[in-house]
């Protein structure tokens, strides 16, 4: 798929940058063609001899290179890619990018190209979380900017959380994806999965057995045929596929805030099993077994997701998507609760023990839409999930 493409690879100031040199290698082996920008900053981490060797070509450093300027101008260095990938991006780059600054060449190729732009940020965790930073995302992400990443996990400044940059693979597979030609491309799609975990104190919680598999699938197909793909998750077994951007969360409460907070989305697609209810007042200490005294939880009704945003009367996603797990007379069910909620279609399944469908790899279900109830044959959660990305790709 990368044979023949061209990128334009920003490689900026950060300890991940030494990643962006086995990048440029992978994308290469694939027989995409890498034009190298080192900033300033990302020229402390890597070398330009070992970006230039590795990419076969000139690396590019500096706005006023009147050689630059000569061979090749950078307006023209910005476009004669197929694609700009910023990787690392850092808090710095991400700032700049978001405030429209032109002040070194980094910054000025990214504001005079007209290509798509990728970025894989990387930085200390409290400056991924700062307000300032997130601000600056927001605002790139509605400007229609990529991301991938960052993950989740320990730093080379020795804290934990998010703000590592994406694995090599993974930002692959979003270059991959951005370049993809599929019908998907240019439309953003939500996708909610996994189950939540509603606290009772801090050290228990209220779950169910949604392993997140289906949702997982939903978000892959999308993303491979070409969808900017926001997957909004709650504690899943199976890993978010590679190539989308991954909002992970708990609770009801945080995934309906996360949903708000992705949208204008060209269509949803709610697979998560969201849990119905929650401990009205969850303990802020953890609760003590007290001699022969039972503890009283009392719950309270979690938001409904998919119907919030089905009946919302501005900005509501052109297709929403919901899923309808029921154990006896599906079809009966699904199609009320289509109705009920306010979406356009339900993926109506079987969830009977005996079918074996809750937390294995096959699926059978029923695509209920206004005018009709559909049954696919049994197959495997991926299949479902590929069918359903064509049948969502054709609506749109
Ligand atoms: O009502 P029920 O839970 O069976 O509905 C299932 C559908 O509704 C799924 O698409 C699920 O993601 C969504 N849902 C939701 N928020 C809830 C409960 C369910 O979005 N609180």
């Amino acid at each position: 798929m990368l044979a023949g493409k061209h990128i334009l690879l920003i490689i900026g100031g950060g300890i991940a940058a030494f990643k962006s040199l086995d990048l440029i290698r992978r994308l290469r082996e694939q027989g995409a063609e890498v034009t190298p920008v080192l900033t300033k900053a990302g020229a402390e981490f890597v070398t330009p001899l070992s970006v230039s060797g590795l990419a076969a070509r000139k690396v590019y450093q500096d706005l006023f290179d009147l050689t630059d300027e000569a061979e090749m101008g950078h307006i023209e260095l910005s476009r004669a890619a197929d694609l700009v990938v910023v990787a690392p991006a850092t808090a710095d780059l991400l700032a700049k990018m978001a405030g429209g600054h032109a002040n070194d060449l980094a910054s000025t190729l990214l504001m005079a190209t007209d290509k798509p732009v990728l970025v894989a940020p990387s930085m200390n965790v409290r400056m991924w979380e700062h307000a300032a930073t997130q601000r600056n995302v927001a605002t790139l992400k509605g400007d229609g900017v990529l991301f991938v990443g960052p993950t989740e996990g320990s730093m080379a400044c020795g804290e934990f959380g998010f703000g590592r940059l994406a694995e090599v693979p993974e930002i692959i597979a979003a270059i991959d994806a951005a370049l993809s030609d599929g019908p998907l491309k240019g439309k953003r799609i939500l996708v909610t999965s996994g189950p939540t975990h509603e606290p009772i104190d801090p050290v228990r919680y209220i779950a169910n057995r949604s392993s997140g598999a289906q949702g997982t699938a939903v978000a892959r197909a999308l993303a491979q045929l070409g969808a900017d793909v926001v997957f909004v998750t709650g504690p899943a077994d199976v890993p978010p596929p590679a190539g989308v951007n991954v909002v992970k969360v708990q609770t009801a409460a945080q995934m309906l805030e996360a949903v708000q907070a992705a949208l204008p989305v060209d269509a949803a697609v709610f697979a998560a099993a969201v849990a119905d209810w929650r401990v009205a007042s969850a303990s802020g200490s953890k609760i003590k077994k007290v001699n022969g005294a039972l503890p009283v939880l009392e719950f309270a009704e979690n938001p409904d997701i998919l119907a919030t945003v089905s009946q919302m009367t501005d900005g509501r996603p052109p297709l929403v998507v919901g899923f309808a797990a029921e154990t006896d007379d599906v079809i009966a069910h699904a199609t009320a609760k289509r109705a009920r909620k306010g979406c356009d279609w339900i993926v109506a399944n079987d969830v009977s023990p005996e079918t074996g469908i809750m937390g294995g790899t096959e699926n059978a279900v029923t695509l209920i839409t206004e005018t009709s109830a559909e049954d696919w044959p049994r197959m495997g959660k991926d299949a479902v999930a590929q069918r359903l990305a064509l049948r969502i790709a054709e609506a749109l």
